[in-house]
């Protein structure tokens, strides 16, 4: 394998994907985005122009898809319309691009016979009790929440169809809560980070007990690479970090990690539906692929990723006005 394509790769975690892969591999990758809002082409900046390709473009759009997917040697699809509270205040975007842009994927990999990696989500699975003792496994039934887990659901099941029927080489995975660089200011933890560096207090849905099983973007990105590389065709692989943790005590510990009390911080309104758990079992990919989570403590990758904001306001700047009116309107 010599050449990738990456949809998405100028967001969140498929922009940390694309510095792990140039960092860690020979391989050049080509990036397919629309450059959405949540989409930002800085994220890519300092990249060596002989190992990365950007096309600005919609993986709904067929021509282009097809084109780009005939001269690569696999494609890893992070596209997608991601945030819930978006998928709640408007859901047409994430059917198509979660569903159509995923088929539209899936038609061009098939033509060419194209190796296929399908970036996908724990929160397909619904959620699970506080005091669950079971976690989220390859075996557990589908049962999403909202518009934006069910439209991802769509599209897991778009791809096992694709598999079985036309025998398209792919495999899925399905990750837990990312944190670390470049992730938009509309989530979870960098909202706190960046309001906190503007003086306003962090906002907490409800009574903030719902638990998120966090683990660093770095990770999800080796988990990605290993599944590419030894990856059993047709296969699921639930990738998580052993990181569960409420979002009562994120919030406090990044008020502590950047120097404020640790209850500074308000309760406002909860989003419709809101899941309550997640947590994965990643036993199958760590023994049948061997891959283990690099990062150690939730708490240094957390405190690394508040420099990390607090050193690069310019990328994150522009988005932060328009992100709380968004909220405000929401009443969160
Ligand atoms: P993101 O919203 O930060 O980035 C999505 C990217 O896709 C943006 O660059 C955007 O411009 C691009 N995009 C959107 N619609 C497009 C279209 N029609 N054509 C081409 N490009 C388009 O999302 P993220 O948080 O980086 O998530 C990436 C993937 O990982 C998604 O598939 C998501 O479901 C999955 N995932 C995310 C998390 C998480 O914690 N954020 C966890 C598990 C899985
Ligand atoms: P989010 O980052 O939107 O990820 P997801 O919905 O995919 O888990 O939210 C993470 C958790 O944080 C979720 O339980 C909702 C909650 N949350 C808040 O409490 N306050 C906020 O300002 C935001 C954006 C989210």
């Amino acid at each position: 394998m010599q050449r990738i394509l990456v949809t998405g790769g100028a967001g969140f975690i498929g922009s940390n994907f694309v510095h792990y892969v140039i960092e860690n591999t020979d391989l050049h990758v080509t990036v397919l985005d629309k450059l959405t809002y949540a989409g930002n082409r800085a994220s890519l900046q300092g990249l060596p122009d002989d190992r990365l390709a950007f096309v600005r473009g919609d993986i709904q759009d067929a021509l282009l898809v097809d084109e780009l997917v005939r001269g690569t040697d696999a494609v890893i699809h992070y596209a997608a319309e991601s945030h819930n509270d978006n998928s709640l205040a408007e859901p047409r975007p994430f059917l198509d691009t979660n569903v159509v842009g995923t088929y539209t994927l899936l038609e061009a990999v098939r033509r060419h016979g194209i190796r296929y990696h399908h970036i996908s989500t724990d929160e397909v699975y619904g959620d699970l009790e506080l005091d669950d003792p079971h976690r989220f496994t390859e075996r557990t039934p589908y049962n999403p929440s909202s518009p934006y887990s069910s439209t991802k659901a769509a599209s897991d099941l778009l791809v096992r169809a694709w598999v079985r029927s036309f025998g398209v080489r792919a495999t899925i995975s399905n990750c837990s809560n990312n944190y670390g660089p470049y992730q938009h200011v509309e989530k979870f933890i960098p909202r706190q980070i960046t309001n906190i560096i503007d003086g306003v207090r962090p906002k907490l849905y409800g009574a903030g007990l719902n638990v998120r099983d966090w683990i660093h973007a770095d990770d999800h990105s080796s988990a990605v690479l290993t599944i590419l590389a030894k990856g059993v065709i047709g296969e699921t692989y639930l990738i998580g970090a052993d990181g569960e943790r409420s979002n009562k005590d994120v919030v406090e510990l990044v008020l502590t990690l950047m120097g404020r009390p640790a209850d500074a911080y308000d309760h406002v309104v909860d989003r419709a539906g809101h899941d309550l758990r997640y947590a994965i079992d990643s036993t199958k990919l760590r023994t049948e692929l061997g891959w283990l989570p690099k990062h150690g403590g939730f708490e240094s990758g957390l405190a690394a990723t508040i420099d990390w904001y607090r050193a690069n306001e310019a990328w994150w700047r522009p988005q932060k006005a328009a992100t709380e009116a968004k909220y405000v309107a929401q009443g969160h």
